[in-house]
């Protein structure tokens, strides 16, 4: 009872405090962690650079457009919904042609959450790497838990595991559920594409890149979700997630010689009724 009354007082008092207060604690608090967190050797050698990289070419792509309406009619069938965590239908559109263009064999996502990237790079891969493709998905949560089933709790209709498998790309996909730190550290493989979109604060992303670069594969890709370039908002709704810029931006002080590329507008909605997206590719320094 006692605690039932401490929970409803917290949250009157959380209501009360403006937005702009609460950002100012929360960056305080990433700014924090991020300081006592140990310093990461980093060597980038194994990034592609930003000259490697034609993004209007890759999202202009005729090929990939093609095959695109093809996956796109798959995957509809499962209905994934919009706005319960997954990325949004305009960045999933956008994973889906980044992997098809750089055709990675090996690819690792860090946060499989409801697996709309999941089953968006599996589609890629299956069409565009070859039969070697292979995908690791990490999230600390049993995400295809028979028992949680904790898809429905976001308005999905099917675990991350039946749309792969349903698919036919369940061969292709290994899920762990494991924090992304602890699956880097037992990681027997290493990864041309690695998409980091899991916990988000500052403190972790930074080490997740710290060993993103470790396993990477020569002319590989860093791919980060809600990059929001100088922590200024990117959509109308004002919201900000600091974490991978503070990080990125830790390593480049440390003398890291990586840039982050963010991807801007897409040629294809998002959200917000924008074409804005929080995608940002990691890129060498040259
Ligand atoms: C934004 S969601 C990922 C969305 C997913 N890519 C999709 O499109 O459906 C973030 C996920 O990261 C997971 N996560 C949080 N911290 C993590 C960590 N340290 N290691 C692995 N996964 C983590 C959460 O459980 C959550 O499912």
């Amino acid at each position: 009872m006692y605690w039932r009354i401490r929970l409803a007082l917290r949250q009157l008092v959380a209501s009360m405090v403006p937005s702009f207060v609460k950002r100012r604690i929360r960056l305080r608090k990433e700014l924090e962690q991020l300081g006592r967190a140990q310093r990461a050797e980093c060597r980038p050698d194994n990034l592609r650079s930003e000259r490697q990289i034609s993004l209007s070419d890759i999202f202009a792509s005729r090929d990939i457009h093609d095959i695109w309406l093809e996956s796109e009619k798959e995957i509809k069938t499962f209905r994934i919904p919009d706005g319960t965590g997954g990325v949004n239908p305009g960045d999933r559109r956008a994973i889906y042609y980044l992997v098809s263009a750089l055709k990675p064999v090996s690819v690792l996502e860090i946060g499989t959450h409801i697996g709309a990237s999941t089953i968006h790079i599996a589609s890629a891969l299956r069409n565009s790497s070859g039969k070697n493709a292979n995908l690791t998905t990490v999230d600390i949560v049993d995400v295809n838990s028979p028992i949680e089933k904790p898809w429905l709790r976001y308005g999905a209709t099917h675990s991350p595991m039946e749309m792969t498998d349903g698919l036919g790309h369940g061969a292709l996909v290994h899920f762990v559920t494991d924090t992304s730190l602890n699956c880097a550290a037992h990681c027997q493989s290493t990864f041309d594409f690695i998409f980091v979109d899991g916990d988000h604060s500052a403190a972790t992303v930074y080490q997740e890149i710290a060993v993103a670069l470790s396993l990477l594969r020569r002319n590989g890709v860093i791919l980060l979700h809600d990059y929001f370039p100088d922590m200024k908002p990117l959509w109308s709704n004002g919201s900000v997630i600091p974490g991978p810029f503070l990080a990125t931006e830790k390593l480049r002080g440390e003398g890291v010689k990586v840039t982050v590329l963010p991807l801007g507008a897409l040629p294809w909605p998002t959200k917000l009724e924008s074409r804005v997206t929080s995608l940002g590719l990691l890129v060498k320094d040259e």
